[in-house]
């Protein structure tokens, strides 16, 4: 069955954990959506795991749409939510949510996600009442990586947690049919999961949130330019790929790989033909 923004509401009612994987491409999707994950975020972090960039700032819409689109061609049952890049919300809410229908609209995303609390609420409801479904995103935003001086855990101090009370509060009075909770402490999180009716999804942010997002390439061991705390290796595939990629090597210098059995045959005496031909 296809999988909906009233899924992980659902699954919230049912005390039951939404998942959810970052994915960029067609093939990963396809393998995510048939392990059953029930969310594919089209993330800006696309940004540094795919483009190499060392933050997400640089990443465009068209950078957005592209990847957003080659996603849900792999995702058949899965939700695709895809980010608004920085500075596609930011100067008015007009072209917030011009840029909202467009990932939409180009990108064919199913739910666009946005960081930011209190200050963004305007865009959020206004993005809401164009009837595209908005995801939030508080506590370490990446985008503000700046203002932050750099991807620092959030709302530690009894100030801090409580403008990201405020924040989760006001997204979820603005119209959002979620929340990611990043880098923030677990009973923090625990604390917000609990008094919000929207659900939770964690990353970094503990095992009480009502589900848990990562991006793929940390959770594979693909990605190693930054390893947070918070991330748990399912799979080694960083080893695996550089395994595959050396033997690949290995076998062209020897001439081990294409054998026969990965070539295709003809009739000797064509190649006789050809060469009588020839003289
Ligand atoms: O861009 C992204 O991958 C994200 C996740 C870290 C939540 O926003």
């Amino acid at each position: 069955m296809k999988k909906t923004v009233m899924t992980l509401a659902q699954k919230k009612a049912q005390q039951e954990k939404s998942s959810m994987l970052t994915a960029y491409d067609y093939t990963t999707a396809k393998l995510m959506d048939d392990a059953g994950i029930d969310a594919l975020l089209v993330g800006d972090s696309l940004g540094m795991v795919m483009l190499g960039y060392e933050d997400t700032l640089q990443v465009t819409m068209e950078d957005m749409i592209h990847h957003s689109k080659a996603v849900r061609r792999g995702a058949k049952k899965a939700l695709v939510v895809t980010d608004l890049p920085f500075l596609s919300y930011h100067v008015s809410v007009e072209q917030a949510v011009l840029n909202a229908g467009r990932l939409v609209k180009e990108g064919q995303a199913e739910a666009v996600k946005l960081e930011g609390g209190v200050a963004f609420a305007e865009v959020i409801a206004a993005i809401v009442r164009a009837q595209i479904p908005v995801m939030g995103h508080i506590g370490l935003t990446p985008q503000s990586v700046n203002a932050f001086g750099g991807f620092k855990i959030q709302g530690k101090t009894l100030a801090a947690a409580r403008q990201i009370v405020a924040d989760a509060f006001a997204v979820e009075a603005a119209g959002a049919f979620a929340v990611v909770l990043e880098g923030i402490p677990g009973d923090l999180a625990d604390y917000i999961t609990q008094r919000l009716s929207i659900p939770t999804i964690g990353i970094g942010a503990g095992n009480k949130t009502d589900g848990q997002v990562l991006v793929y390439q940390d959770a594979l061991g693909m990605y190693g330019d930054l390893q947070p705390k918070f991330v748990k290796r399912f799979g080694e595939a960083g080893t695996l790929y550089k395994a595959a990629f050396t033997t690949y090597q290995e076998e062209i210098t020897t001439g081990a790989f294409p054998s026969d059995a990965h070539t295709f045959p003809i009739d000797q005496k064509i190649i006789e033909i050809l060469k009588q031909e020839e003289r």
